[in-house]
């Protein structure tokens, strides 16, 4: 029996904040109901303070969507508490997620403030937005670089406020897998009510690390993972929900599960990029032009005898129509007998040598070889 991992989607709050990748209002609702589709368990609906566009996608997002939970981000300060609940009205499940500062860059740099006035502060805001809402998710900001035994303090005190979930975020994309395994094992076996609560992964990418750093967390204990589509976010980003939820679904034998309806990943990569008006980056995993495309002439012959000799993943499970053979200098005959073959032409053995020589020659001066090209190469 797989255990269950809650994903929380941040695209419309981590994921909005990129510079240029604003939305309106109409189009987070258009972003959130695909969300829903696609079967993710929390949306992070926005941050309902920092602005009155803000607090409005927040509400017509309750409106709109039904299934998943909405959640508003607050700042650990009464008002942002209560800005986000009046927000929140709306939603059949709503969460409130405030959080303050927990490393000692943030609590000296940041907060001007002491580990013991942190800690008060945080209790207080869980206490507050427990007055408004059931579900209160608490996040030790920064957490990445916290003080290992004051991270397990504030974990026990926030869970003992109330707190329904804890996220523990790698604000700055420092961790490594190893050690995000073994702090969060350190506060499996050091925060005694740790088990009253969900323990939330939240990873940013400044090294790359993301989605290894997120992984890590589960093995070691967290049921939920906040991602966003495309792995857009602050900086290097946040990490990728398509990766994590591909990772688990190809290595099923680790025992986890999500909700994620795969085959609408491609589709969803899709419209966030096309919205937020950021494009992916080619060779991104999973959703990238070509995660599914084979050139080199080695690995196009293998491909085109059994598509698993290359592909861990079927194009078809991710929602990208097919997989793709690009004719490039470094294509061998298999890929483009296999290209003649499906413009219509058959050649013998020979007759393809001849063409081939002529299409390396051509694919050296063009690159890329299009339909068109062998059109005219076949003459
Ligand atoms: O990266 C982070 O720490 C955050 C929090 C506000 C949850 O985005
Ligand atoms: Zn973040």
């Amino acid at each position: 029996m797989s255990q269950r991992i809650q994903v929380f989607d941040t695209t419309l709050r981590d994921g909005e904040q990129v510079p240029g990748c604003q939305l309106t209002t109409e189009e987070k609702v258009v972003v959130a109901k695909e969300l829903e589709a696609l079967g993710v368990d929390v949306i992070e609906a926005g941050f309902p303070i920092s602005s009155p566009g803000d607090f409005r996608s927040v509400v017509e997002i309750c409106k709109a969507v039904t299934e998943p939970t909405i959640c508003g981000l607050t700042r650990a300060v009464e008002k942002d508490i209560e800005v986000a609940a009046d927000a929140l009205k709306w939603a059949k499940r709503p969460r409130i997620h405030t959080g303050i500062g927990s490393s000692d860059v943030h609590i000296q740099h940041k907060f001007n403030s002491t580990r013991e006035q942190i800690l008060e502060r945080a209790v207080a805001a869980v206490k507050y937005a427990k007055k408004f809402v059931e579900d209160v998710e608490f996040f030790a900001e920064d957490s990445g670089r916290a003080d290992l035994q004051f991270l397990a303090k504030l974990t026990e005190a926030v869970i003992g406020a109330g707190a329904t979930v804890v996220n523990l975020p790698d604000t700055t994309g420092y961790l490594l897998p190893d050690q995000m395994y073994d702090r969060i094992s350190y506060l499996f076996e050091n925060v005694s009510n740790i088990h009253r609560a969900t323990i939330s992964m939240h990873c940013h990418n400044d090294l790359g690390l993301a989605t290894a750093n997120t992984l890590a967390g589960i093995r070691a204990g967290a049921r939920q993972v906040e991602v966003t589509i495309n792995g857009i976010g602050e900086r290097a980003g946040n990490t990728s929900l398509e990766e994590v939820a591909m990772a688990l679904k190809v290595h099923k034998d680790l025992g986890f599960e999500t909700g994620i309806d795969s085959r609408r990943l491609y589709p969803m990569s899709k419209l966030v990029s096309e919205m937020m008006r950021m494009s992916v980056q080619p060779n991104k995993a999973i959703v990238g032009r070509n995660a599914f495309a084979h050139s080199s002439g080695i690995h196009q012959d293998g491909h085109l005898k059994n598509a698993s000799n290359y592909e861990i993943i079927t194009p078809e499970e991710v929602g990208v129509p097919q997989s793709e053979i690009i004719l490039t200098a470094r294509s061998g005959r298999a890929a483009l007998r296999h290209r003649l073959q499906l413009l219509g032409f058959q050649f013998e053995k020979l007759d393809l040598d001849r063409l081939y020589d002529r299409f390396l020659l051509m694919a050296d001066e063009r690159k890329m070889i299009h339909d068109r090209d062998l059109m005219e190469l076949v003459g």
